[in-house]
């Protein structure tokens, strides 16, 4: 393992947690290291070796439906979850949900959502951007000073872009991580935009954002995993691909189950699954929030 070039502070402030490694970005264990050289940060790191990781995305708050997925990924073998980013946003539960990642998963991504509870809200519709601010003063309720500042230190180090492997990680696209769609509809209607994106991907790449899971190829096109056998999509090293995991707390595809994936780097696999959560519990916790419009609430239950 080496790393040059970065200061303790930079690579402290790179971590996770306090209690990780904090030598390195991307978060490595010690015991299954090789090393590469990772060209943005310009700092020597150590490369994974391949292991199931469960993909997580687009949690938004959602505790229920989080409960359900981390239930169903500790009766597989997982050696790691990972988040693709939107803790935060939309839903009744955001602190229980970051405070479940932290303890969970191995790192998360920074979404548009959380950087609109954090920093600023982006773009978002009226209903959106409420929906951030309370989300914000639910984080500032938090009246354990030590509770609150780790909280917001974890929130702070959330990634915009990482790497392991042959994996870039976005929230939103290769190109601009945070807040850019890749919409299954491209691959038909925007070959341009799609070439563009898959020239920022070096092989595959992990993302989130749209809450609709499936795969881009760069022909363009893209899979559902309704359309791949045993909704599992195999890696052929021919080509590039996009694989989004959907939605774990808000899924737009017209299924409301939970999504979450699979990857499996010896398999050279992900495989996609859905999960009934309790979505009425949810629902009646948005309804009796006056900051969170009741369409949030239907949405849900819709699948949209
Ligand atoms: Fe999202």
């Amino acid at each position: 393992m080496g790393i040059t070039g970065a200061s303790p502070l930079r690579l402290d402030i790179l971590s996770w947690q306090p209690n990780r490694r904090p030598d390195c970005p991307d978060h490595v264990d010690g015991h299954r290291a090789l090393q590469v050289r990772f060209p943005v940060l310009q700092v020597e790191l150590e490369q994974e070796i391949p292991v199931r990781t469960a993909l997580v995305s687009d949690i938004h708050g959602n505790l229920e439906a989080l409960n359900v997925v981390l239930d169903d990924i500790d009766r597989r073998t997982v050696d790691r979850i990972i988040s693709l980013g939107d803790i935060l946003g939309y839903g009744p539960d955001p602190v229980a949900c970051v405070d479940l990642v932290a303890e969970r998963c191995d790192w998360s991504l920074m979404g548009n959502h959380d950087y609109g509870a954090l920093y600023e809200p982006t773009n978002f519709n009226a209903a959106a951007e409420q929906a951030a601010y309370w989300t914000r003063a639910q984080l500032e309720l938090e009246e354990d000073e030590t509770a609150a500042a780790q909280r917001w230190e974890i929130l702070g180090r959330l990634r915009v872009r990482t790497s392991f492997n042959d994996f870039l990680c976005v929230h939103g696209s290769p190109r601009r991580p945070i807040n850019e769609y890749i919409f299954p509809e491209d691959a038909i209607n925007s070959p341009v935009k799609m070439k563009q994106l898959f020239e920022h991907v070096p092989q595959y790449c992990l993302v989130g954002h749209t809450h609709v899971p499936g795969v881009f190829t760069d022909e363009p096109d893209f899979y559902g995993p309704e359309d791949m056998d045993d909704r599992t999509w195999k890696f052929t090293g021919e080509g590039k691909c996009i694989v989004n995991p959907g939605s774990v707390g808000q899924p737009r595809d017209l299924d409301p189950r939970s999504s979450y994936a699979i990857l499996d780097e010896d398999a050279k696999t992900v495989e996609f699954f859905r999960l009934e959560y309790d979505i009425d519990a949810v629902v009646k916790k948005i309804y009796a929030i006056p900051e969170l419009t009741n369409w949030l609430g239907d949405r849900l239950i819709e699948g949209r």
